[in-house]
This record gives C-alpha cells, sequence and structure tokens, in this order.
C-alpha cells in the first residue's frame, strides 16, 4: 500500500512536537526529515539534537534525507540520534557501495538519492542491496517548488527493474507532492510519497495527510 510520509521541513519549528502529534493523527507511520548543510544544497535545516529531541515525543519512524557533503561521516551520527531510515545522494557519495553497507551494518536502513538530472542507471549495480531508492522530483534545498514531470519516468522504469530482476526495494518520491498528483504518482510504481508544503501549509494537516492517504490508497488498488 503507498504511503504518504510527511516532511517537517514545512512546519513550524517552534511548535515541532505539536506538529508531529497533529499528522500522527492521521495514521501515518513515516515522517520525513530533511538535513542540509549549506554546502551540498543552498539551504540548511537541522542536526542531530533536534533529531534526538523529536525522537523523544513520537515512535514514527524517522525517514531521514541528507542533503550534506561527507554523509559517510554523518550518517552513524544521525543513526545515534534516532534515525531508522537514512538516504544518502548518490551524487555525493564517493564510496557508495560501502556507505550503504556502514549504515545498514549499524542497524539502519538505507536508501540512495538522486537528483533530477542523475539516470536511474547509477544505481544499476546497488539495487540488490538498497532498502529503499529516492527520486527527486524538484531539485534538492527548498520546499514548495513545482513537480518535474520526468520524475515519473524514472519510477515506471525503476518499479520495471525491480520486477523484472525481483528485487524488493521500495520507491520514494520528493518535492511538489500534492493532492492533484498523488494518483499519478502512485500508478507509476511509488511506494513513498513526500509531502512538505501541502500537508504544513494547509490549513488542516491531519485531514490532508487523510485526504492524500486516501487517494493513495485507492491508486494502489488500481495499480497494474
Ligand atoms: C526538498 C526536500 C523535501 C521537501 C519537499 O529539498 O527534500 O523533502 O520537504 O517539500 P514539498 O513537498 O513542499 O515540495
Ligand atoms: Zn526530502
Amino acid at each position: 500500500m503507498a504511503q504518504i510520509v510527511p516532511s517537517i521541513l514545512s512546519a513550524d519549528f517552534a511548535r515541532l512536537a505539536e506538529e508531529i502529534k497533529r499528522v500522527e493523527q492521521a495514521g501515518i507511520s513515516m515522517l520525513h526529515v530533511d538535513v542540509m548543510d549549506g554546502h551540498f544544497v543552498d539551504n540548511l535545516t537541522l542536526g542531530p539534537p533536534v533529531v534526538e529531541s523529536i525522537r523523544k515525543v513520537t515512535n514514527l519512524t524517522f525517514d531521514l534525507h541528507l542533503m550534506i557533503e561527507d554523509p559517510h561521516k554523518y550518517a552513524p551520527i544521525f543513526i545515534e540520534a534516532g534515525a531508522d531510515q537514512i538516504s544518502i545522494h548518490q551524487e555525493a557519495c564517493r564510496h557508495l557501495d560501502a556507505t550503504i553497507h556502514m549504515i545498514q551494518d549499524k542497524g539502519a536502513k538505507c536508501g540512495v538519492v538522486l537528483n533530477p538530472a542523475t539516470p536511474i542507471e547509477t544505481l544499476t549495480d546497488v539495487l540488490d542491496i538498497v532498502d529503499h531508492v529516492l527520486i527527486m522530483s524538484v531539485n534538492p534545498g527548498f520546499g514548495g517548488q513545482k513537480f518535474i514531470p520526468n520524475s515519473l519516468n524514472k519510477i515506471r522504469r525503476l518499479a520495471r527493474w525491480r520486477e523484472e530482476r525481483r528485487l524488493q526495494f521500495a520507491i520514494e518520491i520528493d518535492g511538489g507532492v500534492d493532492k492533484h498528483n498523488v494518483e499519478t504518482i502512485v500508478r507509476a510504481g511509488c511506494d513513498w510519497l513526500v509531502a512538505g508544503s501541502a500537508v504544513f501549509h494547509s490549513a488542516d494537516p491531519a485531514a490532508t495527510v487523510k485526504e492524500m492517504q486516501h487517494l493513495a490508497s485507492e491508486a494502489t488498488a488500481i495499480r497494474v
């Protein structure tokens, strides 16, 4: 069943615990946490102390998206802080295979993220070891950007490879997801849909998550 994964990037950081509780009520199981270092992307967000703090207020699975240089060095610190899943950018990893194994050996699930201009072929030789693949449908760094339609082709092709090679990885999308494109994205083969501004900038975040989750569930049911 495809799932909506709220991203706290667009939440009110002064009331993070409350914001998390609000979306938790909608019955989600994962929360997306965007970590930016001002080098890999032109924005700065949060670090391990914030992850450690929010770990104390929820049991949701923390899906960390590291938009940072040197993820090999920092991933263990975020796992220690409470991350359950770590997504690392292919573009930031010199020794991708080694970093994936290192993260998994430390007890976290590991995914690889691709920027919009990075071909899925760059993952051919790690698809059998990753837990998930995250396709960026915007250039990373900021919430509220417009969905890049080519990401749907990447999802479709990845889903086909997964089937052909009988692999298990989940497919995730991040950027510009809202209630208008949920159905198309799920039908392309996506399992986890990250949504930031569509959720937290809406009048009722819990109701929005429920509505998007309903659309995702319906689309999963008719996926061929
Ligand atoms: C963007 C982040 C996203 C962000 C998405 O670089 O990785 O997770 O929260 O925000 P929306 O859903 O507003 O595009
Ligand atoms: Zn993200």
